[in-house]
């Protein structure tokens, strides 16, 4: 199997993207890098080894940075619940999470996977920026890179123009971008055109086991939320850019174009500029999914949330 490592913020979307790694047969995940992006850290650690706990997964848990590299930012506490995990009343996890930080696993994981680990960013990419900064030659050795953020024709989700993960650490953001030369980004609005219905959501959580009925738990206040505001469609950013990241060739349209983030600005710090046009000269440094197989998507979320772990 391929060897994963997921950093993340979990988060009910990161729930759903960890299980479906969790339960592919062609990867292995070598660890969880944890970040702070949808609520604070004690949180996402917490949601994380509980998420491994459910999923009967040995899986050891990085915390990250507990803050964005420079400026604070708003979390996303009311979309997620104020402990991430749609304040389901969950008991306490049992194991305990790694002392190694999360960017020091991912350098380690990366020498001994060198070449072959594939990576995936489910939330606010300090870690990574943090990683990348101890050791410049950390991109050399990842195999590929799937980053689910940003919001490539300029409609954000928490600004205007800025998406959540990169918004909230656009520094961060800078760095990854600039560091690795061949990113596969999962943006925001590939999200809202592969959005789900709410009504096949409820009925793959009908399934037997125990997947299905935490995640209905976990994920019920989030979709009540959802159906509120944004109508009977569901947007599960990074179940999305999981079922890229495990299966590449489910992509229908994929642009690659150079990408930078912006620093400043009231109304654009935080938006991934795209050069549509190629008027910088600058390298294409992104491949950014336009389009992906909307059956195969559903069909990888339903699996994930009915099937068995893979021993
Ligand atoms: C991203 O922001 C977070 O709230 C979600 O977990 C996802 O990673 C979507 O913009
Ligand atoms: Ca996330």
């Amino acid at each position: 199997p391929i060897p994963l490592f997921i950093d993340t913020d979990p988060g009910v979307d990161d729930a759903l993207a960890v299980l479906m790694a969790l339960s592919d047969p062609d990867h292995r995940v070598v660890g969880l890098g944890i970040a702070a992006g949808n609520v604070g850290l004690a949180h996402t650690v917490r949601n994380a080894m509980k998420l491994c706990e459910v999923a009967g997964a040995d899986v050891p848990v990085f915390p990250g940075c507990p803050t964005p590299l420079l400026h604070p930012a708003p979390d996303a506490a009311d979309v997620h619940g104020a402990d991430g995990f749609g304040d389901a009343g969950l008991s306490p996890p049992v194991r305990h999470a790694e002392t190694e930080h999360a960017a020091l696993a991912l350098i380690r994981l990366s020498h001994a996977h060198a070449g072959r680990l594939l990576l995936v960013a489910l939330g606010p990419l300090t870690n990574i920026a943090l990683a990348v900064r101890l050791d410049p030659t950390l991109p050399s050795r990842i195999a590929r890179v799937v980053v689910m953020g940003g919001a490539v024709t300029g409609q954000g989700n928490i600004t205007p123009s800025a998406e959540f993960n990169i918004h909230f650490d656009p520094e961060a953001a800078h760095i990854v971008f600039e560091a690795f030369p061949d990113i596969d980004l999962a943006d925001w609005e590939a999200t809202v055109a592969h959005s789900l219905a709410h009504d096949d959501v409820v009925e793959w959580l009908a399934a037997e086991g125990p997947r299905a009925r935490f995640y209905d738990a976990i994920s019920h206040q989030t979709r009540m939320w959802s159906l509120d505001r944004r109508g009977d469609r569901w947007f599960c950013a990074d179940a999305l850019a999981m079922a890229w990241a495990l299966q590449p060739s489910g992509a229908r349209r994929v642009e690659c174009r150079p990408l930078a983030v912006a620093l400043e600005g009231r109304h654009s710090r935080g938006a991934t500029v795209v050069d549509w046009r190629r008027q910088t000269g600058r390298p294409d440094n992104a491949r950014l999914l336009m389009a992906y197989d909307q059956d195969l998507f559903e069909k990888q979320v339903r699996d994930a949330l009915a099937g068995a772990v893979p021993a």
